[in-house]
């Protein structure tokens, strides 16, 4: 059999494998997502999300360490509140979980990037990512508020600012407070296309920010649309994202090569609550080969596209990485 080209020739040893890989996981591009809860001595497992816990401060700092320990740069921070109101008050609190939590990592873990998830859906009683009027989340009213949360991020110290909302416009009303407060250097990683998905189901559990009416169809983006995510990847880079997101990742991975293409931003995905729990259950089950599967899902979001990935599976996949 004359056959001038067979691709089998450089697949026969892991060596060559190796030599002709075409992309890279590293423990750089991880990003670990953390649950602070107010308090002390907190360490509950999510239920949804096995591996996954909801901390207080106190045990929060231990675990960032232990992240940084494994190569891991930066951490994601979202807040559950003592309290929740109508118009989430203490998203904006000097005295908040996360304020609190960012403070104390700054402090005990200076080289960690600290990433705080800038939105209302976990503060307010209702559950959606902004304010209600007549049974609709007000648009402009919100920018508001998400600006008030972002600067007193800022103030606590973060590093990244990360608004997950999907208000129209909030990354340049962010812009506009963070630059009159003197934070002009403090970039905006935005969730620029963010779907309605169902996949988000444990982080719900994990945060308590289920919708208590309706859904955040009205906000987030139709799973259907891929030409919109486009546009609203423009419109938050002309509001000056310095990075922008995908958000799932896996069943979107087409929207993260059409963004990869088109923009010249460092550019994000994050592999979601529902992501995680569907590999755990499978591996739990033993239908699925857990660590395989994971680096598969993690390397396949890298070849669409994305720069940085934002996974529950960051610490497993670092301390494989690492060997
Ligand atoms: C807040 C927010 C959500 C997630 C990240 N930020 C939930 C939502 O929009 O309902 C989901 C993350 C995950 O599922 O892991 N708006």
């Amino acid at each position: 059999m004359e056959l001038l080209f067979r691709p089998r020739r450089l697949r026969r040893t892991e060596s060559l494998r190796r030599m002709v890989r075409e992309t890279h996981l590293r423990r750089e591009d991880l990003i670990y997502p953390m649950f602070v809860a107010s308090g002390k001595g907190v360490r509950q497992e999510v239920p949804s999300m096995p591996g996954v816990f909801r901390l207080s401060t106190d045990l929060l700092v231990d675990e960032a360490l232990e992240v940084a320990d494994l190569g891991i740069p930066a951490v994601l921070l979202f807040g559950l509140p003592r309290a929740k109101d109508d118009t989430g008050s203490e998203a904006a609190s000097a005295r908040g979980v996360v304020q609190q939590a960012v403070v104390r990592l700054k402090k005990h873990t200076p080289g960690l990037v600290v990433i705080t998830d800038v939105c209302l859906c976990g503060y307010t009683s209702h559950g959606h990512c902004g304010l209600i009027h007549e049974g609709e989340v007000d648009n402009d009213a919100t920018l508001e508020v998400l600006a008030q949360v972002a600067v007193s991020h800022a103030e606590a110290g973060a590093d990244i600012l990360a608004p997950s909302d999907m208000m129209d416009g909030r990354v340049g009303a962010i812009r506009e407070a963070l630059d009159e407060r003197g934070y002009e250097m403090t970039p905006i990683l935005s969730y620029a296309v963010k779907y309605a998905s169902s996949f988000y189901g444990p982080f719900r559990d994990a945060a308590e920010s289920a919708p208590q009416f309706g859904d955040r169809r009205a906000y987030q983006m139709d799973p259907a649309n891929a030409r919109e995510a486009l546009r609203e990847a423009a419109l938050d880079v002309e509001e000056g994202a310095d990075i922008i997101m995908v958000k799932p990742a896996l069943p979107y991975l087409d929207i993260i090569t059409h963004l990869a293409a088109e923009f010249d931003l460092p550019l994000a995905a994050y592999q979601v609550s529902g992501e995680y729990a569907m590999i755990k259950a499978a591996a739990q089950k033993g239908w699925l080969n857990e660590e395989a599967v994971m680096l598969e899902s993690l390397i396949a979001i890298k070849r669409a596209g994305a720069d940085l990935i934002f996974t529950y599976f960051a610490k497993q996949a670092a301390a494989l990485l690492g060997k």
